[in-house]
């Protein structure tokens, strides 16, 4: 079953097209990944999946059912959320309350909030850090705060903006761990992400676009090896290996 349809999609932002009828589809339980050189459209196809943006054209289907234009927090409260590419913790707060806020999208009780916002704390590695407050996370804590938030509201399909960027190798070999944890756990995997090594690691299939048009699809294994593909991002500034 497709959890998530993308038909069409095309966003204009006055005179530029930042995502131009593009069609994709994930299968629940896939881990896809979406890649494509600086400004190709991936965080605006986010966006308009999340309910930030409606489309210009198009349509998106969540679980059959068409939500384009909805905003946000319905869309959270159906099942979908995501990170955000810049992250942004309730910085004088606690972790523990910041992940608490995402369970309260699903109960009114804090003891079920907090128990629930404890479980998902152990499972992103951040469990002793509890008590900290957000804004004093190194980088690597809080890419980890953002998916905790993001998993504390339940939901089945989970939107991850280039959560391993500035993220040092062995951080990025945990989170690579982290996230197919949180796929058996049940959960479908939407990733935007630039460290080919990450993708490669992760993704059961990805879809590469360029100019907000999709250049390429399928294992990575084969996307890393077509030559447009090569041509418009592998073959530059970020080297078929990553880092
Ligand atoms: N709100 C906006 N208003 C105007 N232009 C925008 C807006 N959001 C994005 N854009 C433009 O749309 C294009 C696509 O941007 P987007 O952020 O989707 O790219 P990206 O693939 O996520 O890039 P990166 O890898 O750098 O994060 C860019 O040219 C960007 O400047
Ligand atoms: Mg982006």
């Amino acid at each position: 079953m497709n959890i998530l349809e993308i038909s069409n999609l095309t966003k204009h932002f006055g005179g530029l097209t930042a995502v131009n009828d593009l069609d994709l589809t994930i299968k629940k339980g896939e881990i896809l990944a979406l890649i494509g050189p600086n400004g190709a459209g991936k965080s605006t196809v986010f966006n308009c999946v999340a309910g930030v943006y409606a489309p210009s054209v198009g349509e998106i289907r969540f679980k059959g059912e068409v939500i384009s234009g909805q905003k946000p927090w319905n869309l959270s409260r159906r099942g979908l959320a995501r990170t955000f590419q810049i992250v942004k913790p309730f910085g004088p707060k606690t972790v523990l309350y910041n992940v608490m806020v995402g369970a309260f999208l699903r109960t009114n009780s804090t003891k079920v909030a907090r128990e629930k916002a404890e479980e998902i704390l152990t499972i992103l590695h951040l469990e002793h850090l509890r008590d900290r407050l957000a804004g004093n996370l190194t980088i690597a804590d809080r890419k980890r705060l953002e998916i905790a938030k993001a998993m504390a509201t339940d939901p089945e399909l989970l939107l991850l903006d280039e959560v391993m960027a500035g993220l040092r190798p062995t951080e990025i070999d945990e989170m690579i761990g982290i996230i197919r944890g949180v796929r058996d756990r049940g959960m479908t995997v939407f990733v935007i992400e630039h460290i080919m090594r990450a993708v490669m690691a992760l993704s059961d299939r990805v879809v590469v676009i360029q100019f907000g048009s999709k250049i390429a699809e399928g294992t990575p294994e084969a996307v890393t090896k077509d030559e447009n593909v090569i041509k418009a991002y592998l073959g530059g500034e970020y080297g078929v290996s990553g880092n």
